[in-house]
């Protein structure tokens, strides 16, 4: 099986990037991580990365006097490694237009949240404090502003009434280990075709390319 070059961007943690590495470790999965980018030298998502053997890159924002060259720096690295395509697991740097078109329809992002619901990075708070009965998390392809684009793969997650933003938080983040590699092999696979803002899951069969919109994984049941 051809598999195809992924660079991850990341900030912090990494617990979405461990999800994709180990994805990517399956003989049967259609992408491989070519190199993990962090703008932060004390990314614990490194030391994932180099535990397993997957190249990485500090690429610090703070060396670069704009946005865009320090997208540029990104964007020559992620060519460097060949990347087809990008994932964006936590990482806390707004992308300049520039960047975000290059990778268009081939840059994806993960969030906290059943989008359009609680943008921004206090979703679980936000969506506590609203009294929501339901959250979840998004994957959805990048565009330039922040956590708006079309929805590849959702998961919901009831709110408890007992819930603070940590212990719905891991809840969530277990929806999101398996969302976010589910929505790379789609991607990877040439399965995803965008129309504005609505994405079509084609079929895995070539002789049956009929489509199914949008998924919502683990529904309330
Ligand atoms: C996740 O909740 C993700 O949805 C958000 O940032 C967090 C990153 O967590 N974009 P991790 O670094 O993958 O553990």
């Amino acid at each position: 099986m051809i598999k195809r070059k992924v660079g991850v961007l990341i900030s912090g943690n990494g617990s979405n990037l461990q999800a994709l590495i180990d994805a990517c470790q399956r003989k049967d999965y259609p992408a491989e991580i070519a190199v993990v980018i962090s703008n932060k030298a004390n990314a614990f998502g490194l030391t994932r990365a180099a535990r397993a053997g997957v190249a990485c890159e500090v690429i610090d924002h703070q060396r670069y006097e704009s946005r865009e060259a320090f997208d540029d720096a990104m964007h020559e690295m992620l060519e460097r490694h060949k990347v087809e395509f990008v994932c964006l697991a936590g990482f806390m740097r707004l992308l300049s237009a520039a960047f975000v078109r290059r990778w268009q329809d081939r840059m994806i992002n993960i969030h906290p949240s059943l989008l359009p619901a609680f943008k921004g990075i206090s979703s679980h708070r936000d969506a506590i404090a609203a009294g929501v009965r339901v959250s979840g998390c998004t994957v959805h392809f990048v565009r330039t502003e922040m956590d708006v684009g079309p929805i590849i793969i959702q998961s919901a997650v009831a709110v408890l009434p007992q819930d603070t933003p940590e212990t719905l938080g891991t809840r969530v983040l277990e929806q999101e280990h398996i969302c976010y590699p589910q929505a790379l092999k789609w991607l990877a696979e040439g399965r995803l075709s965008v129309q504005g803002q609505i994405v079509s899951v084609k079929e895995s069969t070539p002789q049956n390319p009929t489509k199914a919109s949008g998924a919502l994984i683990n529904p309330l049941d």
